[in-house]
């Protein structure tokens, strides 16, 4: 008996209002240049949520964009797995202010944190429910609100990084179409080079965590640079063997939107060509778990993704994570 596949029923993007671009870094006194910005990452523009936005009231926009493209009602959805490194309110889950926002009322809903890479380690464990049969709808959402938790005092970091949200509603597939494959790794000896120190269980917050402003993300940029490029490299290699295809199957490669360099060197190791990669940092940043949802969402509804296409997703994030999933559509 073939084992049954998880496919997408609809996806749905949630965004913040208001757009900062990089000429606007100067207003708020960050010395930084659109030139310096553009160059080192390909990164034109951010959104960034202002008062009355949260990580959930962007997922529910995306949320409800996915179940209406899907014909999924409230009631439908099984169970709810959000991805974030930003929720609301360290307890409970954002998962459930989701679930409450939606009225999903018979949902299971819990988070993961798999940073940047954590949409496509939230879809794997949707497959997992729906291919086991503990569940028949599973809402899938990356939600980030990363102008939350960045230093707006280091534009090193400052600059890269966006907010907004993207899901994804996932069902048994009907026609054998779907996920064929999925990679996850991590490696938690690096999880330095990427981090809050202050803030949680270990260090929690206090005067000091206040004043030495540990509880922002702290990044050593080049050595992520470097694991980025060779992790994702890796995981595509992972993802299309598991998938019995070679790079020149792929019809679409939707990488991690975290900087241009990466994207290209992403997709020159896996022997796509850049026509078939799909791109959006330029207009939103590094908006972590959300960035590869809501590609996907963009290229479903522009046309880049049609009937029959087989497509990979790619991402790389603190932790250090790392995932890819090829899918046909
Ligand atoms: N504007 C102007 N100058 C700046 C800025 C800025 N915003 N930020 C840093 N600089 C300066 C530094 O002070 C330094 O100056 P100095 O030489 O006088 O000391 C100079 O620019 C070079 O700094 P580096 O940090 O060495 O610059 P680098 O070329 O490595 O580029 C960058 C930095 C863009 C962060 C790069 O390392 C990178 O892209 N790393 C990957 C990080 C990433 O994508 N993280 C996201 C999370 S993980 C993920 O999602 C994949």
């Amino acid at each position: 008996m073939k084992r049954p596949i998880a496919a997408i029923a609809g996806t749905g993007r949630g965004l913040p209002a208001a757009v900062m671009t990089n000429f606007d870094f100067a207003k708020i006194g960050i010395e930084t240049t659109d030139e310096w910005i553009t160059e080192r990452t390909g990164i034109k523009q951010r959104y960034i949520a202002r008062e009355g936005e949260s990580t959930t009231s962007m997922a529910a926009a995306a949320a409800r964009q996915a179940m209406q493209r899907a014909g999924v009602s409230a009631g439908e959805i099984d169970a709810i797995v959000l991805s974030t490194a930003t929720p609301d309110r360290l307890l409970p889950a954002t998962a459930v202010d989701l679930q409450a926002e939606l009225g999903a009322t018979r949902a299971a809903a819990f988070d993961i944190g798999a940073a940047c890479a954590g949409f496509i380690f939230a879809a794997t464990v949707a497959e997992g429910m729906i291919t086991t049969g503990v569940a028949e709808t599973v809402l899938v959402v990356g939600s980030e609100k990363m102008s939350s938790i960045i230093d707006w005092q280091d534009r090193s970091t400052c600059v890269l990084f966006g907010d907004g949200s993207g899901a994804a509603v996932f069902r048994r597939a009907k026609h054998h179409k779907g996920i064929l494959s999925t990679y996850l790794r991590s490696d938690g000896t690096l999880a330095n080079l990427l981090y809050r120190p202050g803030g949680g269980a270990c260090m929690p917050f206090c005067d000091d965590v206040l004043q030495d402003r540990s509880f922002y993300v702290k990044m050593a940029g080049r050595e992520v640079f470097k694991h980025a490029v060779r992790s994702m490299a890796d995981a595509c290699d992972r993802a299309l063997d598991g998938a019995k295809l070679t790079g020149k199957d792929i019809d679409l490669l939707i990488p991690h939107q975290a900087n241009m360099r990466i994207i290209e060197a992403t997709a020159k190791h896996a022997n796509v060509s850049m026509e078939k990669v799909y791109v959006n940092v330029d207009r939103y940043g590094n908006t972590s778990s959300a960035s590869v949802p809501i590609a996907l969402d963009e290229a479903l509804e522009n046309g880049r993704i049609k009937d029959g296409m087989t497509v990979l997703l790619v991402a790389f994030g603190a932790g250090f994570t790392w995932a890819s999933m090829v899918l046909r559509f």
